[in-house]
């Protein structure tokens, strides 16, 4: 079965707010994965709908920009996921992650984490993070705790908190020492 994948808009929103909602419950907006995509918006383009006559949205994707590690190395978040329970099964799922991943490779991100099923989400090459590689800001399963490569490698090197990027600026602002005040921080005890 093939399926037209298109960029979603601003009128798809109610709609996939909705299939959200049926999918992950109403209480979803708690988990840990949201804590990531607080204050962000997700990555323009990647932002994706399977439209269908009878129920509206059939699926819904969407990817959020990341920060990890002291160095904030940049990764993507994928999801939400969410297909329509009138239309699971048929292949939408995968459509919208094999579509969505190919234009985040396209557009030269390298690497991708999610929190879910892993296997679902082996299907289109997720695998377990090595446990305690990386951090998230708040609890996290970390048999759900998934990862892929758009470029090999990509995930070397890579370790620390996830974090959204306007708050790992906001923690590295902090932790920054105020331009001049480099002397007198060395001569503190004088
Ligand atoms: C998970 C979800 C995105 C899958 O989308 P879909 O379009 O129905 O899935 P696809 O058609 O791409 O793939 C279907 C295959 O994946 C399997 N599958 C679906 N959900 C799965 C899961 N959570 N774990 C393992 N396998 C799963 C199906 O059994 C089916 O297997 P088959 O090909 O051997 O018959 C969809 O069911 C959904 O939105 N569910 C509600 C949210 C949810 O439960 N999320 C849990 C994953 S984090």
């Amino acid at each position: 079965m093939t399926f037209t994948v298109a960029n979603a808009t601003a009128a798809d929103t109610p709609t996939v707010e909705h299939l959200l909602d049926l999918s992950f419950g109403i209480d979803r907006r708690t988990k840990t994965s949201y804590r990531l995509r607080e204050g962000s918006h997700a990555v323009a383009g990647l932002s994706l709908v399977i439209r269908d006559g009878g129920v509206g949205i059939a699926g819904a994707i969407s990817f959020w920009p990341l920060a990890i590690g002291e160095e904030g190395a940049p990764a993507l978040l994928l999801g939400p996921l969410a297909v329509h329970p009138q239309r699971q099964n048929l292949g939408i799922g995968l459509a919208l992650m094999h579509e969505g991943l190919a234009r985040a490779k396209a557009m030269g991100h390298r690497l991708v984490i999610l929190v879910g099923d892993e296997p679902y989400y082996a299907r289109a090459g997720f695998t377990k993070l090595p446990r305690d590689l990386l951090q998230m800001p708040g609890p996290n399963n970390p048999d759900r705790f998934l990862y892929l490569e758009l470029e090999p490698g990509a995930l070397a090197g890579v370790a620390g908190m996830v974090l959204p990027p306007h708050r790992f600026a906001e923690k590295s602002a902090a932790f920054a020492i105020p331009h001049g005040a480099e002397g007198k921080e060395q001569c503190a005890e004088a």
